[in-house]
């Protein structure tokens, strides 16, 4: 898959994210604006685009998925506004652009991070007007997106993450695939499971797709963490060496780059594999899996 052929899905990704953000008018204008500038500046869209292939995947059609691709996104980019604050990640750049809380202050970027966060679950419960929706199908997407944004997904995953640096205390591979899993594995997973769930899976090919995200999202997290490393700031859009001003413990910093780079690909081959195992054929996701390998932004 070339760049190209990945640029033109997130532009597709984003003429249905967009349709869902709110008007700039009102009283709170400002905090809208810092949400949608949030979401508008770049991001490839990663999350949005599995999710719709997924569900491609598995005979899907209609307009029912279209919320939940603008929700997890929302969820997606109030991960990132609220990673980079001063109390956390404290970076600047972000998708190429000055992060929300270097252009709104700190306050508006909280506020703007939570606001998405709420519309997220606005948004998603729109899939209950589309017509023709199943509901008992949007109810078991909704439990999903909910857990897998919370405690028991992403949230835990960075609350993990910001307690081991706070403490500087040194964690083992267990605790650092805990957090791999959950600060970014769990909305990859929420992503290929709602748009599966959505086309009407069955449990046994559900247990495969979670198996299948899973391993993208931790090598995903596995690549971002050499990209932090080694990447090119002009094409990642955010900065290098965030991790090692952090004194972050990294799967780079517990393995070596070669390792880590070895890792990831053999999660992301294993993907393909569980893949194959599905009998299911969408050519367009098992390249963009495949893509993930070693990847430059
Ligand atoms: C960055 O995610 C944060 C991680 C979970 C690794 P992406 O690499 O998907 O960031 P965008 O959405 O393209 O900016
Ligand atoms: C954060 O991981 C993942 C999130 C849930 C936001 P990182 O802190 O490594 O993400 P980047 O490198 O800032 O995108
Ligand atoms: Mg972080
Ligand atoms: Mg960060
Ligand atoms: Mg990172």
């Amino acid at each position: 898959m070339n760049d190209s052929e990945l640029k033109l899905a997130a532009l597709r990704a984003d003429d249905v994210i967009f349709k869902y953000l709110p008007e700039e008018d009102g009283y709170p204008a400002t905090v809208i604006s810092a949400m949608n500038y949030s979401v508008k500046t770049g991001g490839k869209r990663i999350r949005p685009i599995f999710m719709q292939e997924t569900y491609k995947m598995f005979g899907g059609k209609g307009e029912v998925v279209e919320p939940f691709m603008a929700a997890i996104e929302m969820i997606h980019t109030y991960s990132l506004v609220h990673d980079d604050l001063e109390a956390m990640d404290n970076d600047e750049f972000r998708r190429g652009r000055k992060t929300t809380h270097v252009i709104y202050g700190e306050g508006m970027a909280i506020l703007a991070g939570d606001g998405l966060l709420n519309l997220a679950f606005e948004t998603a419960l729109k899939a209950f007007d589309v017509k023709g929706a199943d509901n008992a199908g949007v109810i078991k997407a909704l439990k999903l997106l909910a857990e897998k944004s919370g405690l028991y997904g992403m949230l835990g995953g960075q609350a993990c993450d910001v307690d081991a640096e706070q403490k500087k205390r040194a964690i083992d591979m267990d605790e650092l695939m805990y957090i791999h899993k959950n600060k970014t594995g769990a909305l990859i997973e929420a992503a290929m499971l709602i748009g599966a769930i959505l086309a009407g899976a069955d449990d046994k090919e559900l247990e495969k797709v979670d198996q299948i995200a899973l391993l993208v999202g931790t090598a995903f997290q596995i690549e971002d963490d050499i990209l932090d490393v080694e990447g090119d700031a002009s094409v990642t859009g955010k900065p290098v060496g965030s991790d090692e001003r952090n004194n972050k413990v990294t799967y780079v910093t517990l393995c070596g780059i070669e390792e880590a780079r070895s890792d990831a690909r053999a999660m992301s081959e294993r993907a393909i594999e569980v893949f194959d195992s599905l009998g299911r054929e969408n050519d367009f996701l098992r390249e963009l899996i495949i893509s993930m390998i070693g990847r430059v932004s």
